[in-house]
């Protein structure tokens, strides 16, 4: 049993630091692009708000009652012979190692570019796409050398625990990233192009939105609040014997949505403001940025740094958070040290991240691709549309079918009051049918 506990406002600040990331401020502005705003920020909010609000406060209780791993959670609360619900966990606990292998490669990227800030920015974007391109494609000693250093960083960070490491991280990556964010956003209010940012980002555009849009808004919306893989379970394992679980989902949920809401304006009113074209896809921060940063002048530079700094700081915060599960779990289930435990979780990120780095390049793209996509955006997809939402799903049918109701009710009716009946029925009825219907869709039974 773990004695290090977190304090109220580390947990919250934690979790917080879990879902605010690379999802947030790197993400969200290129899908959202891609995808023709609007109506597909919509969706995203509808699904973060009702459906993810609700399995937030649910994979919360997990964690808080069953007091283990994300596996070993399940297992000792499900009733005896239903205790193959620690599968639930386990996957979630893989998608975590998962992600990390593409997202410590993004954080290379972005250790990279603070590196590229200070020895000077590119000055159009045709030069920013092609230092970006060439990195990508042919840099694998620079990609390797980050993201050799941010698996340094996050196992530093985990060998040190809950309380000395991922504590003591989020408060003080988290207050530093919210004034970031929170200043550039005041700046961008006071240019020209907050307008078009503002339309770009809320005007509905219905016809926008295909299938493939709606899972993928859907997806998002689970990644961005870290939910369905356990991350926010394991911590909730470690909070304080009494806690109001119903504050703190909304804290988390809150603060995410403000941030991927403030990044994505931000963004978007400097791209339109200095007319860059926004680059499509993942390139979006790496390419139409720096070339808007350096139009901006000496301001611009500032900005790029502490954009970047922000950027990274969000990363490693999420970072921690998925590779904790596993942590947790080596150490719960075989009794390992943290250290031994670290190595090998770390270590398959690591070594899985270099295959993803790799297919990024020119050298081994090709025998690194199949069926359209990388390695690098397969498991992107695989982990963040599929495996999130089916996470979700489990928990949701766990907390709303598998658990005594009196169980649940009397964790919650407390923070709740009269709001509990309200939230156990979305929970039992529209979070499984909303999520199956994203399952058919993408399964492609569905379709419109
Ligand atoms: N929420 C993080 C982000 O937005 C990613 C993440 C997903 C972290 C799932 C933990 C669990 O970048």
């Amino acid at each position: 049993m773990k004695i290090a506990r977190f304090s109220r406002i580390g947990f919250i600040l934690a979790a917080a630091g879990s879902a605010v990331g690379l999802g947030n401020i790197w993400k969200f502005p290129y899908i959202a692009g891609e995808y023709g705003g609007g109506a597909f920020v919509f969706v995203y909010l509808i699904t973060v708000l009702m459906i993810g609000f609700t399995i937030m406060i649910a994979e919360m209780l997990i964690g808080y009652l069953g007091r283990k791993d994300a596996a070993a959670s399940f297992a000792a609360l499900a009733p005896q012979g239903k205790r193959a619900w620690s599968w639930a966990g386990m996957m979630g606990i893989w998608a975590g190692l998962w992600i990390m292998t593409f997202y410590s490669v993004v954080i290379g990227w972005i250790l990279h570019y603070i590196g590229v800030t200070l020895s000077g920015l590119p000055a159009t974007v045709g030069e920013a796409e092609a230092l970006f391109g060439t990195m990508l494609s042919e840099g694998i000693g620079t990609q390797l050398f980050y993201h050799t250093l941010a698996f340094v960083v996050i196992a530093a960070v985990l060998l040190r625990g809950i309380k000395a490491g991922i504590e003591r991280l989020n408060l003080v990556l988290m207050p530093i990233l919210f004034a970031i964010v929170g200043g550039m956003f005041l700046y961008a209010l006071t240019l020209e192009g907050f307008g078009q940012a503002w339309a770009f980002m809320f005007a509905p555009n219905w016809h926008k939105l295909g299938s493939e849009a709606f899972v993928v808004a859907v997806g998002h919306a689970f990644f961005t609040i870290s939910l369905g893989m356990g991350a926010i379970l394991t911590y909730a394992a470690s909070l304080p014997k009494k806690s109001n679980l119903v504050e703190s989902s909304l804290s988390v949920v809150a603060l995410d949505t403000l941030i991927a809401l403030l990044a994505g304006l931000t963004l978007f009113t400097f791209l339109y403001e200095y007319g860059s074209a926004p680059a499509k896809g993942p390139g979006l921060v790496f390419i139409s940025l720096p070339a808007v940063f350096f139009e901006m002048g000496g301001i611009g530079t500032l900005f790029a740094l502490l954009f970047f700094i922000a950027l990274a700081f969000a990363g490693l915060t999420s970072a921690v958070s998925l590779v904790e599960p596993m942590v947790q779990y080596l150490i719960d289930r075989y009794d390992y040290s943290r250290l031994r435990s670290v190595v090998l979780a770390a270590g398959f990120f690591y070594l899985v991240g270099i295959v993803a780095l790799l297919s990024n390049t020119e050298a081994f793209g090709g025998i690194l691709s199949f069926g359209g996509k990388n390695f690098f955006d397969w498991v992107d997809f695989i982990t963040s549309s599929i495996m999130l939402p089916l996470g979700g799903l489990l928990m949701a049918l766990f907390v709303g079918y598998v658990l005594p109701k009196s169980e649940v009710y009397a964790a919650l009716h407390e923070s709740m009051g009269r709001g509990f009946a309200l939230w156990y029925g979305v929970l039992r009825y529209v979070v499984p049918v909303a999520l199956l219907i994203v399952m058919l869709n993408l399964l492609g039974i569905v379709r419109f």
